[in-house]
């Protein structure tokens, strides 16, 4: 457990409670969001927050049995600050009155007047008068509860902002925490400020307690960890092996499907750099002699993700030993939701759990990311010392290649594959375009074209390129490279790969279309 100061974040199931959070850990502060029905009078006690924050949801505290704030915490003596129906819960729960339609539903953005002065949590906010906020209600207060002031007003929500001082309890019917409310992340650092925060939620502090943490999980037990390269199980794996040395053995899997020096970038990473015991299981054989003559897009990913597990399982047999199996799970992945269909269940994702292989081999998991999110993962991975090049790398499959070459895998498309990927990405590299793309990579199609070459007819597979920006691979538009840009990236990779000759943009966006070809 975190020795830091603790904000306690009750969700009552809106879709931005983890921006909450998000806006919290900006300001350095350690927060945990909790659904509310398992935020019982004990567990308040035992989280022990300086402060708590009541998310929005969408049920409404008119109906019967709707969603309530614990009795316990009125009287916990620490600053509250409820959002949106945070704020009608609250206003519900002490005495005042929340009702419904009328005509007072507003959906968008409001600007917010002052009513009253100087309000610590609004410092720096009417400075031109007004403010602009996004609302998102159907309900509104019609009623303050006793002890509260009105500090800001709205045309829809006449109570906008209020507070009882006294008793440190704040409330807004806006999202501060949306990008729509510009001065959203001031009022969640007045809000810290005034609750006596220090703001010593750093990585620097964060990679200190992570390794006595492992220490002390893991005493002198051995560890073993599915390196992929990408950017979470390489922070864990670094983290880990800061924490314990040698107890820890890395295996990399190489299934054959990775680009261009990949395994050789890798390898040469974590075990010349780190010097970290790591088994490169050269499979691509193995993996390859499966994957010939499919070309079913799911059949391939059946077959890469059994080999996968089988593979794994092997060399980490062969360590002897190991006890615990290290993951890069995120918080996002333990976060657990509300759900409004069948009353207080609980989904928790389980991510990159390799294929209940902890079951299987009897071993108990190390998952020391578990508290972050990926930007502050990428942080962490900077605070280790991985270079920045590794840690802004784009995601790449697990299925690798193999789903960016449709139809067949043979050995010759993959090599043309590798070859026109690694200009491709050169290029958007030395355009310094790199980091406002979310994804990039190219796949062969399972065709052949005619052209023409110096005096020669040429009958060669065709590349397509892709180019997306998302903000979680869940949906995703087209990078619009300018026309110079794509001109002279198929003039390179045809002049370089010889084998391909010609080259098509893909301007899908998702939807329809998925980011992979396949
Ligand atoms: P799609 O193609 O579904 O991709 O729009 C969304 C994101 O997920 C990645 N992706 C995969 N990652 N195993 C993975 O580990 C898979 O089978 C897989 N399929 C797609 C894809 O690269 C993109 O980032």
């Amino acid at each position: 457990m975190t020795q830091h100061d603790r904000l306690l974040i009750i969700d009552f199931g809106s879709q931005v409670t983890q921006l909450i959070a998000r806006r919290l850990r900006e300001l350095n502060v350690y927060c945990e969001i909790h659904p509310y029905n398992r935020v019982t009078d004990s567990f308040l006690s035992g989280f022990a927050p300086k402060a708590v924050i009541l998310s929005g949801g969408p049920d409404s505290v008119t109906r019967e049995g709707s969603p309530r704030a614990p009795e316990a915490l009125w009287s916990l003596g620490v600053p509250v600050l409820g959002i949106c129906y945070g704020q009608q819960t609250m206003m519900q729960q002490l005495g005042g009155l929340v009702e419904h339609g009328h005509g007072t539903a507003e959906f968008g953005r409001a600007f917010v007047t002052p009513t009253s002065d100087s309000l610590p949590i609004l410092d720096g906010w009417f400075d031109e008068g007004r403010e602009q906020v996004w609302m998102s209600h159907g309900d509104h207060v019609s009623r303050i509860a006793p002890g509260f002031t009105v500090y800001g007003t709205s045309p829809n929500a006449p109570f906008a902002i209020t507070a009882d001082v006294s008793r440190n309890f704040y409330a807004v019917q806006f999202h501060p925490e949306v990008h729509h409310t510009p001065k959203g992340a001031k009022l969640y650092e007045n809000f810290v400020k005034l609750a006596g925060f220090k703001g010593d939620w750093t990585m620097g502090a964060y990679r200190a307690e992570a390794i006595a943490k492992i220490r002390a999980q893991v005493g002198d037990a051995k560890v073993i960890c599915g390196l992929s390269g990408g950017v979470d199980s390489s922070v864990a794996a670094v983290l880990i092996h800061e924490a314990i040395g040698d107890q820890l053995t890395c295996v990399f899997v190489d299934h054959g499907l990775l680009r261009l020096g990949e395994a050789e970038q890798v390898v040469a990473m974590f075990r010349d750099h780190y010097n970290m015991p790591l088994i490169h299981a050269d499979e691509s054989e193995l993996f390859l002699g499966a994957l010939e003559g499919v070309s079913d897009p799911e059949v391939k990913r059946k077959t890469i993700g059994r080999l996968f597990i089988d593979v794994f399982q092997k060399h980490a047999t062969a360590v002897g030993g190991a006890t615990f199996l290290a993951q890069g799970t995120l918080y996002p992945d333990v976060i657990e939701s509300v759900s409004f269909s069948g009353g207080p269940s609980v989904t928790i994702k389980s991510h990159h759990n390799v294929g209940g292989l902890p079951e299987k081999m009897g071993l108990k998991l190390v998952e020391p990311l578990r508290e972050l999110f990926k930007d502050e993962v990428r942080a962490l991975g900077r605070e280790l010392g991985l270079p920045a090049s590794f840690i802004g790398r784009h995601p790449f499959p697990g299925p690798g290649l193999a789903i960016r070459c449709p139809g067949e895998i043979t050995a010759e498309k993959l090599d043309l594959l590798r070859r026109a990927d690694a200009v491709y990405i050169d290029q958007i590299r030395k355009h310094g375009l790199y980091d406002e793309i979310w994804q990039a990579f190219a796949a062969i199609l399972p065709m052949k074209t005619v052209g023409v070459m110096g005096d020669g007819r040429t009958y060669d597979y065709a590349l397509a390129l892709r180019a997306v920006t998302s903000v979680d691979g869940m949906t995703a538009d087209y990078y619009p490279f300018s026309h110079d840009f794509l001109g002279e990236t198929m003039t390179r990779i045809i002049n370089e790969v010889k084998g391909i000759n010609r080259v098509f943009y893909d301007v899908t966006s998702k939807p329809p279309g998925t980011i992979e070809l396949e």
